[in-house]
């Protein structure tokens, strides 16, 4: 048996310092997972502007080029040329590195009629099952088998059908999008889901040559076509992320404006902001948010879009520590999504879970201590609790934030934050 020291990076933050100035958001992760698949089913380059510069653009690109894709990426933009990919079986190795992977099911499904992709990764955060996704290419004549932990579909053809979500998943509506738009005749989705997300992924579906009507709305039809072609697109502002600014704006800021941001994206968050008693300035592309004195406790549920973003109530449950009373988090989205409230108690939170619900008093002042980034929004929450906590933080595990973060140091520092990254020692006993 040996002994030997391995390097870890991990996030040191001085809490204390007011955050102050001008922060850009980047584009949105969630449509940068589904766009850069998409790319698969054009017979000539696609071209999309303001990729966000984080570890899951880069898996996917890693797994494009797997299969036979030509792809650059600089200064967030990535040009693919899908002209030579192959369905070739993608079981394991980076498909298992983020659940978008599951992406690559309906587009290759789309172009080839075939494919074998191993079952996704990414956050745990209770059960998430794609059988919604399978009922969906299933519908459309594929046969699906799970075989291995990897997922066979094969068709002869791709027709056209009428497919009803029994939950309006984000994941389903886009992978079903993805395999019908080249499928013969029309394909319903009832029921489907309206994120923001959709419709920037129905925009370059479109821009591609594809037939697709009421993308953002519950019901879309799609009209298949023969062919899909190139063409340039530019990613919409990462919406979760502009969140996760305005809370740490609202709870460690002193004057922040948050750039590049649809106000109406979060109006769900602004809206339970004021009602805390933040002060909210909207502005075309920008939000502004002076300083805040004190904040009353609020209950809030987590709802499909428009309702507030599950992605936003990890964050937010820090907010909740500094408010005058007891709040209520409900999740109905996901079922183990409070991983956070343990680590929040260990820098002093007052806070417990019970099942989908959890529950914080406030105001309490927090400490520093060292934390574990259990999940990416988990990550965000413990990075804001840091910058709020006296003394130094250290977050560990900081590769589930830099799945869906862009440079979240740089931009924390250049609002003032002392936050830094660097890499400890730690003692790892291997046997050799
Ligand atoms: N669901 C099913 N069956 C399915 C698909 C989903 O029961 O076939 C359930 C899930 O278990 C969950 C709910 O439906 O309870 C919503 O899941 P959805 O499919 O909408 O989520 P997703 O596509 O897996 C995306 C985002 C998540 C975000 C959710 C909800 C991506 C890559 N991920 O996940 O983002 O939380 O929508 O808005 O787009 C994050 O960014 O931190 C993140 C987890």
């Amino acid at each position: 048996m040996n002994v030997k020291n391995t390097g870890m990076d991990v996030y040191r933050i001085k809490g204390g310092k007011k955050l102050q100035g001008t922060i850009k958001v980047s584009g949105a992760k969630n449509s940068a997972v589904a766009l850069i698949p998409a790319s698969i089913l054009a017979d000539s380059p696609v071209t999309i502007e303001g990729l966000p510069e984080i570890s899951d653009v880069y898996t996917l690109q890693a797994l494009l080029e797997d299969v036979g894709g030509k792809v650059t990426f600089s200064d967030g933009e990535m040009v693919i040329d899908p002209t030579e990919i192959i369905s070739m079986p993608l079981p394991n190795g980076n498909v298992k590195k983020l659940r978008a992977s599951y992406y690559l099911m309906g587009a290759m499904l789309g172009r080839f009629k075939h494919a074998v992709i191993g079952l996704p990764g990414g956050c745990h955060l209770g059960p998430r099952p794609i059988d919604q996704h399978i009922k969906g290419f299933e519908a459309l004549g594929a046969k699906v088998t799970n075989e291995h932990g990897a997922i066979y579909l094969r068709a002869k053809e791709l027709r056209g059908a009428k497919i009803y979500l029994d939950v309006a998943s984000v994941g389903a509506t886009i992978n079903i999008m993805l395999a019908a738009v080249r499928a013969k005749g029309q394909t319903t989705i009832e029921n489907a889901a309206k994120e923001p997300e959709i419709i920037d992924v129905a925009t370059l579906l479109s821009n591609m040559g594809a037939n697709i009507k009421g993308a953002g709305t519950n019901v879309i039809r799609i009209e298949g076509v023969e062919k899909l072609h190139g063409t340039r697109h530019t990613i919409i502002p990462d919406r979760i992320e502009a969140g996760t600014f305005m809370i740490m704006a609202a709870a460690a800021g002193d004057g922040v404006t948050i750039e590049n941001v649809i106000p109406f994206h979060v109006e769900a968050l602004t809206a339970k902001l004021r009602e805390m008693g933040v002060d909210i300035i909207e502005k075309d592309e920008k939000i502004i948010i002076p300083k805040t004195e004190e904040l009353q406790s609020v209950d809030v549920k987590t709802l499909v879009y428009p309702g507030f973003p599950t992605d936003l109530q990890q964050p937010f449950s820090v907010l909740l520590t500094q408010t005058v009373g007891t709040s209520v988090i409900t999740d109905t989205v996901y079922s183990a999504r409070f991983k956070q409230i343990d680590e929040l108690c260990r820098m002093n939170a007052t806070g417990r879970v019970d099942g989908r619900t959890a529950i914080i008093s406030g105001p309490t002042p927090l400490q520093a201590a060292i934390v574990r980034a259990t999940d990416l929004r988990a990550g965000a929450a413990l990075v804001l609790a840091g910058l709020m906590a006296e003394g130094i933080t250290e977050v560990r595990e900081i590769q589930h934030i830099e799945r869906g973060y862009s440079s979240l140091i740089e931009k924390l520092q250049g609002l003032g934050a002392a936050i830094e990254k660097v890499t400890i020692q730690e003692e790892a006993i291997s046997k050799d």
